[in-house]
């Protein structure tokens, strides 16, 4: 059999070897705890400390307006629930805003803020693209709203949202402005000064680091409501003792990632466009998903009228390429995903999902595999639907 192809980056991402040599010596030897005040104490301290000194840098922030989780779904519910319970309890207002498209990890948590919390949530709608337009959102803040959520890339179509428009719009009212950057992370600038957000949320495994860390930036001020009580790690925002490994790794992976960033976008954008126009080409009744420029460079994606995106998966996984119907998340629900539901895709086109998502180590083979391999599968599957 072929060798085995990789396009689903966007679930997740090898971690480069020198983040796994980053991490290596603070598994067995230098394991201590960072709140011990002996020598191993010390030794994990600085190693923590450097992280979150490194990781600022990229994101152009201080070190104590980084806090460490285990994932960006953990850094998704400690920005919104911990925003939207700390501004409740000061008397800031009720009303919270998302986007349609978010995340299950931001769009569960406000919806749980609205029916267990008594929070007024909006949903603000998308164009054909996915994209919120900063005048929806302006229409939707409200004097009582303390917190906007939309994300900087979506992570089943790519489109890449006007983040700074929007957080100035949010900003003019008064509301706090978080952007879930877990997908965008591996590839879009992170600068949350140029951003103008006030948080923004990130996970390690999707930019070739470890899985089980994240992290969320914070801006000095911002009142968060601890979603995990118990020690004072993370100036009491996050109890629990800091897994020293992951996060040395997470700050070698996003300090790499910074490094490689121009010339991993580069390479990407160029397979993506191969990819988009080879399909679209070579696949009747198809159709790109997402918006055609304002897009993640590693992110081609599409939709196919009257094919199963799940059985496609599976046909391709036997022709050797991985890859991806809408989010991981989604992968084995029969449903059409909601951020193609968003889309105002009928469920004949939007249950024919496929993501490919290409990454650091896509060679051009990969990509002539895949278009040679795709147009027939869909064929023979549309032959046998028959
Ligand atoms: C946009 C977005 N937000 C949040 C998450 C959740 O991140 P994690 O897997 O680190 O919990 C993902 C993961 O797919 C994502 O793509």
């Amino acid at each position: 059999m072929a060798k085995p192809i990789y396009l689903d980056h966007a679930a997740t991402t090898p971690v480069e070897p020198e983040v796994v040599a980053a991490m290596l010596p603070y598994f067995a030897q230098e394991y201590g705890n960072p709140a011990s005040v002996h020598r191993w104490g010390q030794c994990a301290e600085h190693a923590l400390s450097s992280a979150r000194e490194q990781i600022a840098g990229v994101l152009n922030c201080s070190a104590d307006e980084i806090i460490f989780t285990a994932c960006g779904s953990e850094s998704d519910n400690l920005a919104l629930r911990g925003a939207a319970l700390a501004a409740r309890a000061a008397g800031r207002g009720n009303h919270l805003i998302v986007s349609a498209v978010e995340h299950p990890a931001v769009l569960d948590t406000a919806r749980q803020l609205r029916e267990r919390h008594d929070f007024e949530l909006s949903e603000l709608p998308v164009d054909e693209h996915g994209l919120t337009s900063t005048e929806d959102l302006s229409a939707a803040l409200r004097t009582d709203t303390v917190l906007v959520s939309i994300m900087y890339a979506n992570n089943e179509i790519g489109v890449i949202a006007p983040i700074a428009a929007l957080a100035r719009a949010a900003h003019e009212k008064g509301a706090l402005f978080h952007t879930d950057a877990v997908q965008a992370g591996s590839q879009l600038p992170l600068d949350v000064e140029a951003l103008g957000v006030d948080m923004l949320s990130l996970g390690a495994h999707k930019f070739y680091g470890p899985k089980g860390v994240g992290l969320l930036y914070a801006r000095r001020g911002t009142a968060l409501q601890p979603a995990q009580t118990g020690g004072s790690q993370e100036a009491g925002r996050r109890a629990g003792t800091h897994n020293v490994p992951l996060i040395v790794g997470m700050a070698a992976a996003l300090q790499l990632t910074e490094e490689l960033r121009k010339q991993d976008c580069r390479n990407m954008k160029s397979q993506r466009d191969s990819l988009i126009s080879a399909v679209l080409r070579s696949v009747p009744h198809s159709r790109l998903t997402g918006h055609p420029a304002r897009r993640l460079p590693n992110s081609a994606s599409f939709v196919f009228a009257g094919i199963d995106g799940n059985e496609l998966l599976m046909h391709l996984d036997l022709a050797g390429v991985a890859a991806s119907s809408g989010s991981a998340c989604k992968t084995g629900s029969p449903e059409p995903s909601t951020v193609l539901r968003a889309l105002g895709l009928p469920p004949r086109w939007a249950l024919g999902s496929l993501r490919l998502s290409v990454g650091r180590h896509t060679e051009s083979d990969d990509i002539e595999h895949t278009v040679s391999v795709l147009p027939d599968i869909i064929e023979r599957m549309r032959a046998a639907g028959d």
